[in-house]
């Protein structure tokens, strides 16, 4: 039997296309290999939003330059974003490569390997859905669901419009036909997935003929039985309406988690970054967020040293920080990437150092805050979805709560089982605790 191997960087939605290569490879009769060096279909998923992604996954590919050295049978197959940014440039750049598809483009992963010639062969249109082909999960009781693809927004910064393509949503009737079928393969958490979530359905028509909205889509979703929670990432504060705010606070398996990204604090840079809406917007919905959904965690996204981010603007994102209070934030330093708009900025550029020098300052803001607004779960008991075992200490448990956090807990429990934890300490990112006494009794309920 052939065996595979599928190395995958980016986001989740790359996991969730490693997922569906793997699942399209196994019903052609391949078998995961656990290492590159014992498989003869070598795949690369690649993610190319910053420099850092590029250069890490470039590394990679030169391991497996000496592994088809050794045996020239191997495939060398690479896909993704990185890959759809350089198209056919990376057969001149690195010949040993025989496939490279983009990511509207992995169905024809199996139209290659199933056709007679073997020589190399660049797939990059937009076309098909990923979520379109068999998966093979990662955990049985978690699901990724790809709900559209592309992203429309024309952040000034980012590769992604260009690597994606436009944005298309997959048919409300077919998710729900999906996220069915997932539950009764025993799925309790999906996390539906697209550029801009919040957009999803905005090209779709309903029966009378208004537009579908993303709001009807969490309802549909969590009216199907076996589902306890739904999660999505990324909407855009753009689209964030009050009817999905408050789908959060009316349907029970919408997670009290809102990843809102903020990107910048100073209206100026917003609209240098093209992001479609002011300090002051992004504020009222965190407000709205917290009138209607009060406990909900809120992440964000935050870029620091954009081209012409002076002094003043950097003190703007970082009281914004200190204001929202975010439960955690993923925090980048500003990286120019080819074809996009704010490469081509030449004045203001942010000297290296200053970069540096403003990510620890807004680092500090981040942990202090996202600790301060932890200690509100020590003492309560929250439901967690167990897991696995504890990363630091095997003799414990790992799962999450609904605010997704991450949470330690001592007790009996297995993987796919939601229990109730005493919470009793808590850290900027996890949480601590034990089994609560009650949980056999709540999980008969
Ligand atoms: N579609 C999602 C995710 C985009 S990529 C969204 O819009 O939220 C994830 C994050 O990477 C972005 O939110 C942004 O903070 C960061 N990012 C994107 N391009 C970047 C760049 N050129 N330099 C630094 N960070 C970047
Ligand atoms: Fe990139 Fe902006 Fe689209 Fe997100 S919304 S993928 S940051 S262009
Ligand atoms: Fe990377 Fe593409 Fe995701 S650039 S972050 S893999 S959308």
């Amino acid at each position: 039997m052939k065996r595979y191997h599928v190395t995958t960087f980016g986001c989740q939605m790359n996991e969730h296309d490693s997922e569906r290569m793997k699942g399209m490879l196994e019903s052609l009769g391949y078998a995961e290999a656990p290492a590159a060096e014992e498989a003869d279909v070598i795949l690369f998923n690649t993610c190319s939003i910053r420099e850092k992604a590029d250069s890490r996954f470039i590394a990679h590919l030169h391991q497996a330059k000496g592994l088809k050295q050794r045996d020239p049978e191997r495939i060398i197959g690479v896909g993704g974003c990185w890959a759809q940014s350089v198209k056919d440039e990376v057969f001149a750049r690195f010949p040993f490569v025989d496939v490279a598809f983009g990511p509207g483009q992995v169905h024809k992963l199996a139209e290659f390997l199933t056709s007679d010639s073997l020589t190399a062969q660049g797939f990059f249109e937009f076309e098909g859905f990923t979520g379109h082909l068999p998966g093979k999960r990662a955990r049985d009781f978690q699901a990724w669901v790809q709900i559209s693809a592309g992203c429309n927004m024309a952040c000034s910064y980012c590769i992604v419009p260009s690597t994606r393509g436009r944005e298309v949503s997959r048919p409300l009737e077919e998710l729900v036909e999906e996220v069915r079928a997932l539950a009764a393969e025993g799925v309790r958490e999906v996390t539906l997935l697209g550029q801009n979530v919040n957009s999803w359905g905005r090209s779709l028509r309903a029966p009378a003929g208004r537009s579908r909205s993303f709001a009807e889509l969490l309802h549909a979703i969590d009216a199907i039985d076996g589902i306890d929670r739904i999660r999505y990432t990324s909407p855009h504060p753009s689209d964030m309406k009050e009817d999905v705010i408050r789908a959060h606070a009316e349907l029970p398996s919408v997670c009290e988690h809102i990843h809102l990204p903020l990107q910048a604090g100073a209206s100026r840079i917003l609209k240098a970054m093209r992001r479609t809406y002011t300090r002051e917007r992004y504020l009222d919905r965190v407000a709205m967020i917290r009138e209607h959904v009060p406990d909900a965690a809120i992440t964000t996204d935050i870029i620091v040293g954009f081209p012409g981010e002076t002094e003043q603007d950097f003190a703007q994102t970082l009281e914004v920080c200190e204001q929202v209070g975010y439960d955690g934030a993923f925090t980048f330093v500003f990286s120019p990437r080819r074809g996009t708009e704010a490469n081509a900025i030449t004045e203001g550029l942010v000297a290296h150092e200053q970069k540096v020098e403003r990510m620890q300052r807004l680092v500090e803001v981040v942990q202090r805050r996202a600790t301060e607004r932890a200690q509100r779960f020590v003492g309560r008991q929250l439901d967690v979805l167990v897991e696995g075992t504890s990363r630091t200490d095997p003799s414990r448990l790992r799962g999450r709560s609904r605010h997704n956090k991450a949470v330690n807990f001592s007790g009996v429990a297995s993987p796919g089982e939601i229990v109730p934890v005493q919470i009793s300490a808590a850290t900027s990112q996890t949480l601590t605790g034990e089994l609560s006494l009650l949980a056999s009794a709540s999980r008969v309920a």
